[in-house]
């Protein structure tokens, strides 16, 4: 990828359309779909056109202009439309909490418009979806700055899924603090997993990277341990879907086993997201909803059949890696370590007791 290629573009005014990068296709092809309607977009989430969880919920908020686009001009025909197209995309996928946010947020919006002419608030959901997307890519160079000073020049770093340029507006949260380090100067080696069942490490991570001309080397997920005990990892650094006010992070299913592993290699386990994926409603990562993903991903990978026929299959697409064995948080705040709810809340709602910034984040121990 070269940073040119928009993961998500809102091409047009009011009456415009939604064009996403295909995610699916990559890395084979580079193929743009243009999403017209509501209907589009929620299909793009569920079947992973659009994914990664920041771009998740900037998608949904431009699938509620497109949604909107055919709201009746009475006040309350207006809302219940308003209501209906926010259910529905909130109905794509369940655990990126970043879909509820940003649906939540263009909801707020819109109702601080009540009583004016329906254009009037249609062009100020615009305004906010574009905000949205606007400051999700400060939000990751932010990451990508607090992040990279807990990377040492010559680091082997591991990372899972893909939490780019591609998951994100641009430049990503984990791969956000690589690419800062590597601008920095610093000699830094990927190993990314390939991610089973749909290969986003594979397809997406090592394609992102290498278009970055980042070094890096695909590892299938059970070769993890054997790179730690080899000594070639340094660090492990995910993005993160959903992050529950104590710490307990819901990422791609295997981050968990990941983070058991640094833990016994005594390697720091990293996660960077932006507040957006922070859930602080929900006290423990036991409250956070797994999405279970259709058998025949698993049994059936890009259709070529591996299993036989009826076996029984489990595919959570996500686990929850609990916050004693996370290192540290990044998020545009800066760096959250020790992982619990004091130091969350300290960071979140912006008071600084508990703050690390990245030069004290630096002192302490690598595991906490
Ligand atoms: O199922 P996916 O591909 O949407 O899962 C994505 C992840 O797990 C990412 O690590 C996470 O959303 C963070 S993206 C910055």
């Amino acid at each position: 990828m070269t940073r040119e290629v928009a993961t998500l573009e809102w091409i047009g005014d009011v009456d415009g359309n939604l064009r996403i990068l295909d995610q699916t296709r990559l890395p084979r092809e580079v193929v743009f779909r243009e999403c017209r309607d509501e209907r589009a977009v929620w299909e793009a989430i569920k079947t992973l056109q659009v994914r990664g969880a920041p771009a998740i919920g900037i998608a949904a908020a431009y699938g509620l202009c497109l949604g909107m686009k055919l709201a009746p001009n009475d006040e309350r025909g207006f809302f219940q439309r308003l209501e209906e197209v926010t259910s529905y995309l909130a109905s794509s996928r369940p655990t990126a909490v970043n879909l509820f946010w940003a649906l939540d947020r263009m909801r707020r919006r819109a109702d601080t418009l009540r009583g004016q002419p329906p254009e009037v608030i249609r062009k100020a959901l615009l305004k906010e979806a574009r905000a949205i997307h606007e400051e999700d890519r400060a939000l990751c160079h932010a990451i990508g700055r607090w992040g990279e000073s807990l990377i040492e020049d010559g680091s082997g770093v591991l990372t899972h899924c893909n939490a780019g340029g591609l998951a994100t507006a641009e430049y990503g949260t984990a791969l956000a603090v690589i690419y800062e380090a590597v601008a920095k100067g610093k000699r830094i080696h990927v190993y990314a997993d390939e991610t089973r069942p749909l290969l986003q490490g594979a397809r997406l991570t090592a394609w992102e990277l290498k278009a970055h001309g980042v070094p890096v080397t695909l590892i299938c997920d059970n070769t993890a341990a054997e790179v730690m005990k080899e000594g070639k990892v340094q660090a492990v650094i995910v993005g993160a879907d959903r992050i529950a006010a104590n710490g307990d992070t819901a990422n791609k299913i295997g981050t968990y086993g990941l983070a058991v592993l640094a833990r016994y290699h005594r390697i720091p386990f990293y996660v960077a997201a932006p507040s957006s994926t922070f859930d602080l409603q929900l006290p423990h990562g036991g409250l956070i909803p797994i999405e279970q993903r259709d058998p025949q991903e698993v049994t059936c990978p890009f259709g070529i059949p591996i299993a036989p026929e009826g076996v029984d299959v489990y595919n959570p697409a996500f686990d929850v890696t609990p916050a004693e064995l996370v290192t540290a948080i990044i998020c545009e705040k800066g760096v959250i370590r020790p992982v619990n709810s004091d130091t969350i809340a300290a960071v979140l709602v912006g008071a600084a007791d508990n703050f690390q910034g990245p030069q004290a984040a630096l002192k302490s121990s690598a595991n906490g």
